[in-house]
């Protein structure tokens, strides 16, 4: 996030921001190594280094991803007013505070990226990315061709037309069956609406998959760190 570099001095605690500008005035303040010259400079305090007489006042945080498989059970938000367990409780080892990328309900389990890099979470949300999300729903009956076309294609929802998914009916368990369904889309409580508007309410609802990131060997409730490769992967997206 970008501020003014006087906002970010005060918040040091080392001047109020008029005298914070003085300093800036007086040449006394550094952005990763030159002297600022105009007072308004924005800053990102998540890469930049401020110094004020040579002193660092900020020092960035070293940026962590990682990818979650959240439990059923559990809230993907930082707190929760009804006191359910969140994905936090599942996070403690992790240095440094991380944040969901996007959710999935407390019903609902799989796959969750994990990051304190608030530019990669913004990119990965933009719906232009249209990273594609996939899920394993199981869905009471079993749906018939046509039905799974219309999901394909895209159906009416209360809030609009769905884009374009991929859907493959994988197995069925006795009355019931298995689709798996890739969607590029993040509305609220999308994947059920969409299989209940079909006619097949939701029995159970995994992420498996989010862009070329899936759950691999994870664990319900283990988390693992990216590797390189991973995240610049994911910084091209
Ligand atoms: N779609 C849903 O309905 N729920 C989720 O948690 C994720 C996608």
């Amino acid at each position: 996030m970008l501020e003014r570099i006087q906002k970010v001095i005060a918040r040091a605690g080392i001047a109020s921001r008029r005298e914070a500008e003085k300093l800036i005035s007086e040449g006394r303040v550094t952005l990763n190594g030159k002297v600022v010259e105009e007072l308004g400079t924005k800053v990102d305090t998540d890469k930049d280094y401020i110094k004020v007489d040579g002193k660092l006042i900020t020092r960035p945080e070293p940026k962590a991803y990682l990818i979650l498989y959240k439990p059923r059970g559990y809230v993907t938000t930082t707190s929760d007013p009804e006191g359910r367990p969140t994905i936090m409780e599942l996070l403690e080892r992790v240095k440094g505070r991380v944040f969901p990328v996007g959710r999935l309900d407390y019903d609902t389990e799989g796959l969750i990226l994990c990051t304190n890099d608030g530019d990669l979470t913004h990119r990965l949300q933009h719906p232009s990315h249209e990273v594609p999300k996939t899920y394993f729903a199981k869905v009471e009956g079993v749906p018939t061709p046509e039905e799974i076309t219309k999901l394909r294609k895209g159906i009416k929802l209360e809030d609009g037309m769905t884009a374009p998914a991929k859907v493959k009916l994988v197995r069925k368990v006795d009355a019931n069956s298995w689709l798996e369904i890739t969607i590029h889309e993040g509305r609220n409580r999308q994947v059920k609406r969409m299989v209940e508007a079909i006619g097949h309410p939701i029995i159970k609802l995994k992420r498996e998959g989010l862009a070329f990131l899936t759950l691999g060997d994870l664990k319900s409730g283990e988390f693992r760190h990216l590797t390189a490769e991973e995240i610049k992967k994911l910084k091209e997206i």
